[in-house]
């Protein structure tokens, strides 16, 4: 693709598509495959809506501009950084967070579960304090306090970095006063007792971790390194989390493509898996009684 070649916004974005594919770039950061990747990058650098390419696609594109575009593409394929970190935003379920180098690309299935509902049934009157443990950049503290309005929101993260992006983003949303940030090893400064808790952690195992494309790579380490089955994290969770849960209590908790590694690690623990746009074994859920049970 050169400034004079293409000169529609469709046509750059099928030219852009093309470079990445044939750059060998990794998607999964808020998108899964070229055309969307490019579309994204495209229509973000011209400053257009991310989510009406019908109505622009035969706009014509300056010359000037389309330089732009071109240089934006060419960062993308040389830096290999996710294209949230070139744009500074990440969507999602329709909602805008700034991201940048200091914490990971949102991207949790938390997100459409808080969104559709589908953990409303564990939830009721009781439910008034909440944890987004792990938090990143706050994206599922504010999601969830925009879903649940009359709940408390503690967020909290090791990385102090980490919390210094999830600080733009309660500040972005108006929720500087519904959600407290902490700077939290684990459970150790979140004593609560929560009602809710949802944790996004670090639970790429070891070989996977060696095998990451330059995109991941990319993302803070401590954001994805759960040791040698994943499990890690999660060791440490269920030991300390019960006493933190108040008697109704449940956490959330995401664990990737880890259930082999989560079922041999936890195989008395009963849990409910719940399902998301990417299947039914990469969220759970499990109340403090299971966890009490399950584990002693
Ligand atoms: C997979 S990211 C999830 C971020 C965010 N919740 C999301 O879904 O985009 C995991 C997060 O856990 C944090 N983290 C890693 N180890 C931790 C620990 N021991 N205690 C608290 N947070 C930790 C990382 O800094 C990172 O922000």
């Amino acid at each position: 693709m050169s400034a004079q070649g293409p000169s529609t916004v469709l046509a750059l974005i099928e030219a852009g598509a093309q470079q990445l594919t044939e750059a060998g770039v990794a998607f999964g950061h808020g998108t899964a495959n070229a055309f969307d990747e490019a579309a994204w990058l495209v229509l973000w650098r011209l400053g257009l809506p991310l989510d009406d390419l019908d109505t622009v696609a035969n706009r014509p594109v300056a010359a000037a501009d389309a330089a732009k575009v071109v240089a934006l593409l060419s960062e993308r394929i040389a830096s290999r950084k996710p294209a949230a970190y070139l744009t500074k935003e990440a969507w999602l379920q329709g909602v805008a967070f700034y991201v940048d180098e200091r914490a990971i690309v949102p991207r949790s299935f938390i997100a459409e579960l808080l969104v559709d509902g589908s953990i409303d049934y564990w939830l009721g009157e009781h439910t008034q304090r909440v944890l987004d443990l792990c938090t990143g950049n706050g994206s599922l503290a504010v999601l969830a306090a925009m879903t649940y309005p009359d709940v408390r929101v503690d967020a909290a993260d090791l990385s102090t970095e980490a919390l210094q992006v999830a600080a733009i983003n309660l500040t972005r949303h108006q929720l500087d006063a519904r959600i407290t940030l902490l700077k939290s090893d684990g459970m150790s400064a979140a004593p609560g007792p929560y009602d809710l808790i949802l944790c996004n952690p670090p639970y790429v195992n070891s070989a996977s971790m060696n095998a990451l494309p330059a995109e991941y790579r990319a993302e803070p380490e401590l954001a994805l390194a759960g040791g040698a089955d994943g499990m890690d994290f999660v060791r440490r969770l269920f030991r300390d989390v019960p006493s933190c849960m108040s008697t109704s209590a449940v956490l959330v908790l995401e664990i990737g493509n880890e259930r082999a590694h989560f079922e041999a690690a936890f195989p008395q623990l009963e849990v409910v898996w719940l399902e998301t746009s990417a299947g039914e074994d990469q969220v759970l859920l499990v109340t403090r009684d299971a966890l009490h049970k399950g584990l002693n």
